[in-house]
Order: C-alpha cells, then structure tokens, then sequence
C-alpha cells in the first residue's frame, strides 16, 4: 500500500467512525489516536523519508489537507457535544414559573425603637447631642450625684437592684446627667442634651408596672437658664408628638435632684380637655417629671450655680406609646410577639 493510500485508509475509517462519537472523552480519544504525536497519521508518514523527492511535498499536501479535514469536523462535533450538555442540563433544571412564590416577611422596628427615634430626631433639631449612659451604673452617679445621699429617704421612691453595695442597675437615666457636666467644657458653649436608654426598678410587674423599661433623660444648663426655657422646650416636644392643639401644663412635684420640681401634663389627645376615658375625666395627662436643676447637683459637678442655671426632665417611652397607641398592658412591649410590632409597620 503507498502512504497515500494509507492516508486514504484512515480518512474513510475516521469520516466512519466521527459521526458516531458522542460524549467528549471519546472524541478526544479518537483525537488523539489520529493526529496525536504517537497517533496513526505521524505513524504513516514515518514512511515520508524513503519517498523521492518530488513525491515528498506532495504527499506533505495530502496529509495537511487530511488534518486540516478531521480538525475542522472535531472542532464542529464537539461544538455539537457540548449543546447537546447544555440542552438535557437545560431539560433537567426546567423552573415552573407558575409555581407560586415564598413570601419574604419583611420586619419592622420595635415601637419602643421607634419612639424613641422620633423623639431624638425632635432634639436633634433643637440641637441636642445624644448621649449614651451605662445600664450598670455605681450609687455614686445614680443617687449621690443626684443629691441623693445614703440614707435619704427619697431612696425608697426607686427600690433597685445592687449588685454590691456600691454598683447597682440604674433606676433612671438621670445619673447620665452628671456624668454628662463632668465631660462638658463650658466654654465651648452651653450644654444641651438627651439620653435614652433601659432603666431598672425592683417592681412588681403588673399591666401598668415593669421592672424593666425605658427613659429620655434631657439635660440643658447655660447662663439665664429658666423655667420658661423648660415649659417652651416641653410644649414644643408635646405639639410635635401629639398635635399642634395639644398644651402643657406644669404642676409642683418633688425630685431631689430638681429644684423647683414638676410633672408635666398635656392637654387630653383623645377629648381635647373635655374629659373622657383616657384622661380619667380631668383632661389632662400626666406625661413626664421636669425641673430647674439643683445646686447642689450643679455644684458637685463644679459648676457655678450662680453662674449658671439649667434644667432637666425625664420621660418614659412606654408611657408615651401606651397612651398613643392605646396600648392598654406594658408586658406586651416585652413578649416579643410579633403581632406587636407588625401593628406598627
Ligand atoms: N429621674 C426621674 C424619674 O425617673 C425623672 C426626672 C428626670 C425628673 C429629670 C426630673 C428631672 O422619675
């Protein structure tokens, strides 16, 4: 047989055997066993060197055209190969798009959160820093610094928890206050700030009594600091939560760490004044505790208190929320429900 016979050979067998092939490991397979280096056409032309000269390139010609040939049908098999992956790939993974789709609940935040932000937000537009205090706090700050010495009697208003005789869980936000005026450099300007956070009474919890729950301390001391600064700062944050014909009323109290000491109360939301079930037919409601700082709690922070004057007040979310919302049981804040929250979306 001559070389180009040879060569004819293994082009009819090859043009046989191509069509038949597939998956891609044969193909390669065959790839290799045909033009591969050790494959069957390299074999043939081991041959080329007996041949003469003239006969040489021509037979060169024939087995380039011969791999150009199979190449070309590879390339175009294994195209057809891999479509024919992609296509039952396709057929296995069919998506039923009629099915119907898994609802993505969306969550909300708590209300607390939430009246809390928005009261900050009131502040922040008055200019007031946000001040974090610390839930553990030591007697030092949450009553001696609040003119509440050991032994004074005022203690017994807010029973706590101590964790030694000397750290306890805070019972208000107000120990933020002096720890605030110790930080504060007067010079820079007056101080005026808020300071939200959990508060903690040895209480029995009942639907209007928490052990646990949450306060807005506020804070301004400047020189000429007067009760009409606190009385305007109120009204504006009571017009701006609970509408714009709300008033405020203020009434004597008592707060050691206050001097004078008052509660304040708004107008009635629901009936406008005139008496109904939410304001317990007196029109007004009792919403938070206010004063003209003390001396004393001015002076313990080394703060001239004939030089400067401040005041301050202390309010609780859940009061507020449970009076706009008409939420009627403080436990419900707490249960993690949430029925609760989604209410307020
Ligand atoms: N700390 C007081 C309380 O928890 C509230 C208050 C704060 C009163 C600031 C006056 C001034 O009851």
């Amino acid at each position: 047989m001559t070389l180009q016979e040879k060569i004819a050979d293994l082009r009819t067998s090859a043009l046989e055997k191509l069509p038949k092939i597939a998956d891609e490991k044969t193909l390669n397979d065959f790839r290799v066993s045909v033009l591969g280096k050790k494959g069957k056409l390299t074999d043939i032309l081991k041959g080329m060197k007996d041949l003469s000269n003239e006969e040489r390139p021509k037979l060169g010609a024939l087995a380039n055209e011969f791999r150009d040939e199979i190449t070309s049908l590879l390339e175009s098999k294994k195209s057809e190969i891999e479509a024919l992956i992609i296509a039952k790939k396709l057929e296995n993974e069919t998506l039923d798009v009629t099915l119907p789709g898994k609802k993505v609940t969306k969550g909300n935040r708590h209300i607390l959160t939430q009246t809390t932000e928005e009261i900050e937000d009131i502040f922040l537009g008055m200019g007031y820093q946000i001040v974090d205090g610390y839930e553990v706090e030591t007697d030092y700050y949450n009553f001696e610094r609040m003119n509440l010495p050991k032994d004074h009697p005022a203690r017994d208003m807010q029973d706590t928890f101590y964790i030694t005789s000397d750290i306890l869980l805070r019972t208000h936000t107000s120990p933020v206050q002096a720890r605030t005026m110790d930080a504060h450099d007067f010079t820079k300007g007056p101080l005026k700030m808020i300071s939200p956070g959990r508060v903690y009474r040895r209480d029995t919890d009942d639907a209007t009594h928490s052990h646990q729950f949450h306060q807005i301390e506020g804070l301004v001391i400047d020189e000429n600091i007067a009760m009409s600064d606190l009385k305007g700062t109120l009204d504006t944050l009571v017009k701006k939560m609970f509408g714009a014909e709300r008033k405020i009323r203020l009434r004597p109290s008592y707060f050691p760490f206050t001097e004078p000491s008052v509660e304040a109360d708004i107008s009635c939301f629901k009936c406008g004044g005139k008496g109904c079930n939410v304001c317990k037919m007196t029109g007004w409601i009792e919403v938070l505790g206010a004063g003209m700082v003390h001396p004393n709690v001015l002076e313990m922070a080394g703060i001239d208190s004939k030089k400067y004057s401040g005041f301050a007040f202390g309010l609780g979310q859940e009061r507020i929320a449970m009076l706009r919302y008409g939420i009627n049981d403080i436990r419900g804040f707490y249960l993690g429900d949430a029925r609760m929250s989604e209410q307020f979306k």
